[in-house]
């Protein structure tokens, strides 16, 4: 039996109460995602039971339990309140998929400041760019990526502390910190008391224009995601969860921590590169019961074929689900064919915290669309040029929410013109209501889709220009500008361009600098430029060279019209290209 049971009753009889409930919370008690994660699962009894299973290079493992989890985040907190740090203080966390990611962040939640989670394969500009829009003051990492943050730290005013949390204190420059929490275990540490709107966790999300957008949620977040948790991944007490992905993104901590570890679930991590052979015999090894992918996984699996999955033992697997781009029918029918088992699609955002329309357990599925939505929300289409809901199934608008949702951001850092322009509906002063259905406004997601007749949504498009490469969102205006910052490129566009593994990667057109020339070495040297620089996600996989780019009158560049020609696409009326 799964946990949501029948869709439909559910929809009826919603309440956020029911998540309330899950959790064992009520109402005027602390709120704290740190400690719901850890002590509140200790108190349960569990203490024990394996909370993380870790594996790295090597086969490298470590086994953390929910008491290690609970002594070794409260370590972290009162390194932080030493260290004079306050609640609402923003900490960076910087690292690999290493345990101490993993446990850090429930310690910064617990003394009450905001995690912020970066890409550990961000270069140094990424990061910088990131931690000044935060005003970070603190930083842990690791011997690895120290580097990058010392190139950067002079121009960032607010960064007070650079800690390294593993590895040996050997070679650290003066002023930074080693701190391992191995060594400073605290059995009892009084949480914050913070409430269900005191911030928590904050992800950057690049747009089309502009720097990335520093998406702040709030602790009630944990509601969406330990409801969606049980209902949507149908996590149990007994399962064995392995998310795959990275907690620098939304899904690796909406997903790959507090999900789970708010229900008291064991979750595996790899940390080691991706091969189908790794996987398989990771979840093999483990046991894996429960597998959140992506699609650019789930295609590089379907690509090593069926011959390989034979050679493993898989049969532990019960459910399956994926997010971040659309899954093709193709990938969820073959997972049914070799797996037993189709791989559910989920959409939701780094904005939306939580799956917002997915494919339930025991609900029919139809290969290729995204489900339905979560029970509690309100989403529709809206008319692209109106933004009024659209009735008609098969029209192709804007997919929308009413906001309320508990794990729904509550603003873009430093951004409150931004945030405000997502919301459509209301006087322009409007702000989103908090946890209730607001019904006079309407979130609106960037993306296109339709709903059908029987209110299954089918993903369309982006309704930028941010490409998706992996299931990974990159900004075009972080990569240009990026790219004119190298000596020998004038002028930059970048969009993204089709790919059968990655879905979208990076292509750019670049007119060239008097005295430059086009060559293969000022094309490598392009690429690992940009790699150092942002990351291997943004890297351009093409470099086309033009004399002239073209341009709005207004003397912007028209990447629609450069991104139209490459996907084949009716390039229209290019008025219409120049408004945005
Ligand atoms: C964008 C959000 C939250 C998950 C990780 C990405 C695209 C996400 C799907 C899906 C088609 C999807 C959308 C969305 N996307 N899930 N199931 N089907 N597209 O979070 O980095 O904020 O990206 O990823 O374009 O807006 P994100």
């Amino acid at each position: 039996m799964s946990n949501i049971g029948s869709y439909e009753k559910r929809r009826e009889n919603f309440s956020w109460d029911i998540a309330k409930e899950v959790l064992g919370w009520k109402e005027g008690e602390i709120l704290n995602i740190g400690a719901m994660c850890s002590d509140r699962i200790c108190a349960q009894g569990k203490g024990d039971k394996k909370a993380l299973i870790w594996q790295g290079f090597g086969g490298r493992q470590k086994t953390y339990t929910f008491n290690d989890l609970r002594v070794l985040s409260n370590g972290y907190a009162g390194f932080l309140q030493n260290l004079g740090v306050d609640p609402g203080d923003k900490v960076c966390l910087f690292m690999d998929k290493i345990p101490e990611l993993y446990i850090s962040f429930l310690g910064v939640l617990k003394m009450g400041a905001v995690a912020q989670p970066l890409f550990s394969a961000f270069g140094d500009e990424s990061l910088e760019v990131r931690l000044f829009s935060a005003d970070t003051r603190v930083i842990f990492t690791t011997r690895k990526h120290v580097k990058k943050v010392r190139k950067i730290q002079d121009r960032l005013p607010a960064l007070e502390k650079i800690v390294v949390v593993e590895g040996n204190p050997d070679k650290l420059k003066e002023g930074e910190i080693f701190f391992r929490v191995e060594e400073f275990p605290v059995e009892d540490f009084n949480v914050y008391e913070s409430g269900p709107e005191t911030p928590s966790v904050l992800h950057y999300t690049s747009g089309t224009t502009g720097q990335p957008k520093g998406a702040q949620h709030a602790h009630a977040s944990v509601w969406g995601q330990a409801l969606t948790s049980s209902w949507v991944l149908d996590l149990k007490d007994d399962d064995v969860y392995w998310c795959t992905a990275d907690p620098g993104w939304v899904t690796g901590t909406s997903y790959g921590i507090i999900g789970p570890w708010s229900l008291g679930v064991t979750q595996c991590v790899l940390d080691s590169g991706f091969t189908s052979a790794a996987w398989y015999r990771f979840i093999q090894d483990n046991k894996v019961t429960v597998w959140y992918s992506a699609p650019t996984a789930i295609r590089s699996l379907m690509r090593d074929g069926e011959e390989l999955v034979k050679q493993y033992d898989l049969s532990s697997l019960r459910h399956l689900a994926s997010v971040g781009e659309p899954l093709n029918a193709e990938a969820v029918i073959w997972s049914e064919k070799v797996y037993g088992l189709p791989f559910l699609d989920t959409f939701w955002q780094t904005e939306t915290g939580s799956m917002m329309i997915t494919n339930f357990p025991g609900m029919k599925i139809k290969p290729g669309s995204m489900g339905k939505p979560f029970p509690g929300i309100v989403a529709g289409i809206l008319d692209l040029k109106t933004h009024e809901p659209v009735t008609e199934p098969g029209t192709v608008g804007l997919i929308a929410f009413r906001p309320g949702w508990p794990s729904m951001f509550r603003e873009y850092v430093k951004k409150p013109e931004i945030y405000r322009s997502k919301f459509v509906g209301a006087a322009d002063d409007a702000q989103p209501a908090e946890l209730r259905v607001d019904e006079s406004l309407w979130y609106v997601s960037g993306d296109r889709a339709s709903f059908d007749k029987d209110g299954y949504y089918w993903f369309v498009g982006r309704d930028d220009d941010v490409i998706n490469t992996g299931g990974h969102l990159v900004g075009p205006f972080e990569i240009e500008s990026a790219l004119v910052e190298h000596e020998a490129i004038a002028e930059a566009a970048a969009i993204g361009k089709p790919d059968e593994v990655n879905m979208e990667v990076v292509k750019v057109f670049i007119t060239l600098n008097p005295g430059y020339e086009p060559s293969d070495d000022l094309e490598l040297n392009i690429m690992n430029f940009i790699r150092k620089r942002l990351s291997p996600l943004a890297m351009p996989q093409e470099i086309e060279y033009s004399k002239k780019l073209p341009k709005t009158r207004s003397g912007k560049i028209l990447r629609r019209y450069l991104k139209a020609l490459e996907w084949g696409e009716e390039v229209g009326d290019l008025s219409t290209l120049e408004d945005d």
